[in-house]
């Protein structure tokens, strides 16, 4: 322990902030609308936020209090009603849940013993504390359900609850649409980053042929044109179950949109405005992202691909921890932790851009890959399957980058996140990419 960012007391400092800032997130989404809101479920694909709430609080003590700190349950009765795997999103409003002032009780009780515990843990000894790593896993899991009840507010009919400025305009793009990324070996996942979770580790090399990329998502503007010409009515660039899907369920445009005569409308956190056309495209499944890209002349890219355009740096011949370097990210680096209520326009954050120019792959818009969610080779289940093992296999897409809606504490260059592919009220978007000359 010679590397002072192990140092005992500046890791304990983190813990301490990644928690704080988590729960005032938290605070601030259970506190802006009334309890009414709270216990009602404004979606089948949502839980209420009560009970997000409360679930918050029950994994960080049963992480935090018991399996680290061996403390006995505080309330042992409500462990099934607050597991993920026991109920259904859909089921959930009818169960006991803790009602508002109880579950807001419990989070901040179970909260209190975790930083009074913090005071005395040693930060080594056991894999799970090793580095804090039991602490940062809370933290992204507190911040995950954050972005999952921002998901929950966008959902909710009604008037406006939640206030962000809005990103600075983008600066003019005079450099090119795409651009090659040489083929060769590059280095994918992690095994240094300490609060790096299960499904990033461990790192292990890929060959990755020629690609170009996007330089920035792809924008409403460019997704409207797909629209307009009939992309949505023309099965040519849909794969049979995208087709199908679409034709069941009547869509023709993103979730949230409207059309108004000639112009697109849509509805975001409770107010009604005119599609920005230069915005990243949010809101579509990968299925629609997928369609796009083939009406487009384009495909998505592979995982690896965009992990390749997002970390390797040519010049060094390794990967970074996120596209402009290893510094943790500031805002002009990158649209996250819900600074903003909305992607910023395409061709923003300059200063975040990759080696290569390639614009926004943290932050703004989660961007749907090619790739199945599947593990790594070497991968090991850390500390518990049903975060990841659970979900391996061909029915889930991965997506990568973050979206405005994520806490850097829940992002990295190597970070996975994977839905299945109709799903769309997610903070979706995408980018495009196609194969280097061969
Ligand atoms: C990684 C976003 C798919 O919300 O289902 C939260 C995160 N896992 N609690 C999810 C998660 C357990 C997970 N995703
Ligand atoms: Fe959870």
């Amino acid at each position: 322990m010679t590397d002072p960012a192990h140092d005992a007391e500046t890791l304990r400092e983190r813990a301490v902030t990644t928690l704080t800032t988590a729960r005032a997130r938290t605070t601030l989404l259970t506190s802006c609308v009334k309890d009414p809101d709270l216990t009602a479920q404004h979606s089948p694909l949502m839980s209420p936020l009560v009970w997000d709430l409360a679930h918050i609080g029950n994994q960080e003590e049963q992480w935090l209090l018991r399996t680290v700190a061996g403390r006995e349950a505080i309330r042992p009765e409500i462990d099934g009603i607050y597991d993920a795997f026991e109920h259904p999103r859909a089921e959930r409003p009818s169960l006991p849940l803790l009602p508002p002032a109880e579950a807001r009780h419990y989070a901040s009780e179970v909260r209190g013993r975790v930083l009074d515990l913090l005071e005395s843990t040693a930060f080594h000894g056991t894999r799970l504390t090793e580095a804090g790593f039991a602490f940062g896993m809370i933290a992204q899991h507190e911040q995950q359900h954050d972005e999952t009840m921002l998901i929950t507010h966008q959902l909710r009919k009604g008037p406006q609850a939640l206030h962000a400025p809005d990103p600075e305009p983008a600066p003019l793009l005079t450099g090119p649409s795409e651009v090659l990324v040489p083929g060769g070996p590059f280095t994918m996942g992690t095994s240094t980053e300490p609060w790096a979770l299960d499904n990033e580790r461990p790192a292990h090399v890929r060959e990755v042929p020629p690609f170009y990329i996007d330089t920035t998502p792809v924008t409403n503007a460019a997704y409207q044109a797909f629209i307009e010409d009939g992309g949505y009515d023309d099965d040519r660039w849909w794969t049979a179950e995208g087709w199908a899907h679409i034709r069941q369920h009547s869509l023709h445009a993103p979730l949230f949109w409207r059309r108004d005569g000639k112009q697109w409308l849509r509805r975001r956190f409770g107010v009604t405005e005119v599609v920005p056309p230069d915005e990243p495209v949010l809101h579509v499944c990968w299925y629609e992202a997928d369609a796009y890209a083939r009406w487009a002349g384009r495909r998505l890219p592979t995982e690896a691909e965009w992990e390749k355009a997002a970390r390797h740096d040519p010049a060094g011949d390794r990967s970074m921890r996120y596209p402009w370097g290893d510094a943790d990210p500031a805002p002009e680096h990158a649209n996250l932790g819900q600074r903003h209520l909305r992607p910023a326009p395409a061709g923003s954050y300059p200063e975040g851009e990759s080696p290569l120019g390639v614009r926004q792959l943290i932050g703004d818009v989660w961007e749907w890959t090619a790739s199945d969610f599947l593990p790594y080779p070497g991968f090991q289940a850390f500390p518990y399957k049903e975060y990841s093992e659970v979900f391996f296999g061909p029915e889930y897409k991965v997506l990568r980058g973050g979206s405005f809606a994520v806490d850097e504490v829940a992002c990295r260059g190597t970070f996975r996140n994977w839905d299945l592919p109709i799903r769309r009220q997610i903070f979706s978007g995408f980018r495009t990419a196609r194969s280097g000359d061969v």
